[in-house]
């Protein structure tokens, strides 16, 4: 019997998922144990050229209603009508694996509860990382552990441009169009530069490693378009570089923070060599100290990659294994609010407000790092008394 399935929208990722199925069609076939095809792929332009034109259509309905499909790849994006399709299809008992990081953010744990209730999955790998594999570790590989602090750069573009103004002294506008072109910004890519788009991840990371869910809405959240090249020269001479992290902390109060922010990692920490589109994740455990996961973090065939290997998931189990993953919470007490983020500082000052050790100093100020941490407030109350021209804290190691 071939295992049937279905890819929702033909853009980026969703033409990628066809590409890969097919180039490696044999081998995926082995690992799944069965033969597979696709039925169906949903999207509302025409591609008369394509060479899987037949399988084209318009209706959704008529994947929903079609029984010999059992499995759906979501890659059309954004939470509706994505959230009405894949919601229906669960509730079929069909199996979905997406790549929509923003619908699994807002409504993973409706989503979740649905595919336990059906006797199906809800699989979303592709939606965090690109190609990494984080979620199945997380979830199955490190389920032993204690994790206490997770924290990564998940977003592809705003590394992608980072790098570029880094290496290159690329202009800002110029690197986003670059990576506009390469197919990894969002549709919106306002979503990659504000830092959304890493906000809806680390939200999935936090709900699926503290158990409830964490909405962007309770994320503080910071992107990169007020970086300055003047700041990424300074943070270099400083021994740094500049990333847009997000990251997710448990306080000793037992609340959680998550956050994204520019931050200077420092260059003996593994992340600030993480370039280009690439992302990493560094899970923090008790059993296992850290344990970063790299990869190539946004494009076609890398996000392609990780559905298809929830597709193969979901053809090969047909029980729910990732269904304990977290619970609704409304009430979202148990994160802490971003004035308890705590860290060492980096300022850049006009030059006769500073007389510290160790400062570097040119016609654009001077740049230095705080031997001290400072909560948010003391930070926000310093760059205030010095008029920083720029501040922002610094990546540290270990919780
Ligand atoms: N726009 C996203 C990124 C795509 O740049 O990381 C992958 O989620």
């Amino acid at each position: 019997m071939s295992a049937k399935f279905a890819v929702l929208g033909h853009g980026v990722v969703g033409s990628g998922v066809v590409e890969l199925f097919y180039k490696n069609k044999k081998s995926i076939e082995k690992r799944a144990g069965t033969e597979m095809d696709i039925k169906y792929i949903l999207d509302l332009r025409d591609f008369p050229d394509s060479p899987y034109a037949d399988k084209f259509t318009k209706d959704f309905n008529v994947i929903l209603n079609d029984d010999e499909v059992t499995s759906v790849a979501e890659c059309m994006g954004g939470v509706e009508p994505a959230f009405t399709f894949v919601k229906a299809c669960l509730e079929k008992g069909k199996s979905v694996s997406t790549s929509n990081k923003e619908l699994v953010a807002e409504k993973g744990d409706i989503l979740l509860a649905a595919a336990k209730e059906h006797g199906c999955n809800f699989f979303f790998e592709a939606s965090v990382g690109g190609a990494i594999p984080i979620i199945r570790p997380l979830h199955r590989c490190l389920a032993a552990n204690d994790i206490s602090r997770v924290a990564g750069i998940l977003n592809g573009t705003t590394n992608f441009i980072l790098t570029k103004m880094y290496n290159d002294h690329m202009s800002f506008a110029d690197a986003l169009k670059l990576a506009q072109e390469l197919g990894y910004a969002e549709k919106d890519p306002t979503a990659d530069v504000e830092g959304h788009d890493a906000c809806r991840k680390i939200c999935i990371i936090s709900s699926l490693v503290f158990g409830k869910h964490v909405y962007p809405k309770s994320v503080y959240t910071k992107g990169i378009s007020q970086i300055d090249l003047v700041d990424v020269a300074d943070a270099d001479i400083l021994g740094n570089a500049i990333k847009l992290v997000a990251s997710v902390t448990r306080l000793e109060n037992g609340k959680i923070l998550p956050a994204v922010m520019p931050m200077l990692v420092p260059y003996e920490n593994i992340m600030s060599g993480v370039n280009d589109v690439f992302n990493a994740v560094l899970v923090y455990g008790d059993g296992i100290d850290q344990t970063m996961f790299y990869g190539r973090g946004a494009g076609k065939l890398p996000t392609a990659s990780a559905v298809l290997g929830d597709v193969i998931e979901a053809v090969k189990h047909n029980v729910t294994v990732l269904s304990q993953s977290w619970e609704s919470s409304e009430d979202d007490s148990f994160i802490a609010p971003v004035t308890e983020f705590c860290a060492r500082w980096y300022f850049r000052v006009p030059e006769d407000k500073c007389n510290c050790e160790g400062a570097y100093s040119d016609d654009n100020g001077a740049a230095f790092i705080t031997e001290e941490k400072l909560t948010w407030a003391e930070a926000e109350a310093k760059a205030k008394e010095m008029n920083a021209f720029a501040f922002m804290p610094v990546f540290q190691s270990a919780s």
